[in-house]
């Protein structure tokens, strides 16, 4: 295994990101879909770092918004309004005003009264607002209750039991044009059921619910193909293939129905490592802890959803020993892994904690009043060292300075 030699003048913590894995991953995921004639549109929130979403704009991916700053920056990340669909539970009037003064593709409703209330303001501007209906289908994602969004007790969609009122509305309103239905399960899914599960939902919804009838051509899945957080390395490409798979088997709606996705994790998690220095070892009573210069600021998943990211240590070739590794922050749930085996460990060291390019950056918080991390990029070759420490280039992240 080779040493890792940091540049001297990146300070910890930052992001890595690897644009030769992300252009590969696109490359995959466009095919794949392609194939089927889909279309992706990434999920901005996952990673809205410029350097990434330049490279998978130019890959021709769409964007999936869910906030009005969210569509104004992906406009001026030079996605074209005509592909940009924008969700979410809570849009106030201004951000529904953006929506339809950029004429972006679609807004996905989730009530009656949001649709009510767009009408009001697409009259108001003389304008027709293109709409589909995210529909809440009922189906168990399998995945962490805190990021599952199909089920009737999550807040997500409009119920089965409303949605003829809902679509009757919209397919009526002389202000808005509906365009199709909306989905989106969960996240972090990492069976292929649950999506053919939701394809017979949708099949039924659009027969019973008489979407050709009502002029509809647009039909978006949402995302939520998961990622391998175990085994990053041997297996960083989702199976995209297998994905569009299912729902290319086992859709039945009209040829000219656009059929569209958001993907997000399964596009940028695994081109991102948080790189991280070892501030102090210390023993407890019967555990070892590492503490790294990283903690739930640059990397919340862990604090949020117990969930596990696979690490590395960098610089040390020594035989494992057993530790917990947490970052320095004054709350107890600041932890990366609990009894993990890791070379032996000390101050100084550089841990990379893999698959953070999805919802690490982009969920840095500032508590503690933390320094905002870094941003790294480089290409590495196929052996995941690097291929010329020359390109390795340092970007701004949101302003500030990598010293
Ligand atoms: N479309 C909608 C409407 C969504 O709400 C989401 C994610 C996506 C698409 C993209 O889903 P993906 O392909 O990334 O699974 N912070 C959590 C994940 C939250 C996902 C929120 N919605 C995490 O770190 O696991």
């Amino acid at each position: 295994m080779s040493i890792f030699h940091p540049s001297e003048n990146i300070s910890t913590p930052y992001y890595q990101y690897d644009l030769a894995l992300l252009r590969q991953t696109l490359q995959h995921a466009s095919e794949s879909a392609a194939v089927h004639g889909y279309k992706i549109h990434y999920a901005m929130k996952a990673n809205n770092n410029p350097a990434i979403t330049d490279t998978i704009r130019d890959y021709g991916l769409g964007a999936d918004c869910v906030s009005g700053n969210e569509v104004a920056e992906a406009l001026r990340q030079g996605f074209p309004a005509r592909e940009i669909v924008y969700a979410g539970v809570g849009k106030s009037d201004k951000e529904i005003e953006l929506a339809l003064r950029e004429d972006i593709l679609c807004l996905n409703c989730e009530s009656l009264e949001e649709l009510q209330v767009t009408e009001e303001i697409a009259r108001g501007m003389q304008k027709i607002a293109p709409v589909a209906i995210r529909v809440n289908p009922g189906v168990a994602a399998n995945t962490h209750r805190y990021i599952t969004t199909g089920l009737e007790e999550n807040k997500f969609g409009v119920h089965l039991s409303q949605l003829r009122e809902v679509l009757d509305f919209a397919s009526e309103s002389p202000w808005l044009q509906l365009m199709g239905l909306h989905f989106h399960i969960g996240s972090q899914i990492t069976s292929l059921q649950p999506f053919e599960m939701l394809t017979t939902k949708v099949n039924d919804l659009w027969q019973t619910m008489n979407m050709d009838e009502r002029g509809a051509t647009l039909l978006n899945l949402g995302g939520g193909l998961g990622v391998d957080y175990d085994n990053p390395e041997g297996n960083s490409l989702p199976p995209f293939a297998e994905y569009f798979d299912v729902f290319a088997r086992h859709l039945q709606v009209p040829g000219h129905v656009k059929v569209r996705f958001e993907l997000g994790r399964s596009i940028v998690a695994q081109c991102g490592k948080l790189i991280t220095k070892v501030l102090y070892t210390k023993k407890g009573v019967n555990r070892s802890f590492v503490i790294a210069d990283a903690g739930m600021n640059e990397l919340m998943r862990p604090a949020l959803y117990q969930s596990r990211h696979h690490i590395t240590n960098l610089t040390s070739t020594k035989a494992p020993q057993i530790y917990d590794v947490v970052g320095p922050v004054c709350e107890s749930s600041d932890v990366f892994a609990t009894h993990i085996e890791l070379p032996q460990t000390g101050r100084g060291d550089l841990l990379a904690i893999h698959s953070c390019g999805a919802y690490s950056e982009s969920m840095m918080l500032l508590y503690n009043m933390r320094d905002r991390a870094g941003v790294v990029l480089v290409n590495e070759n196929s052996h995941g060292h690097m291929a010329d420490e020359a390109y390795m280039s340092t970007v701004l992240s949101k302003g500030n300075e990598i010293s």
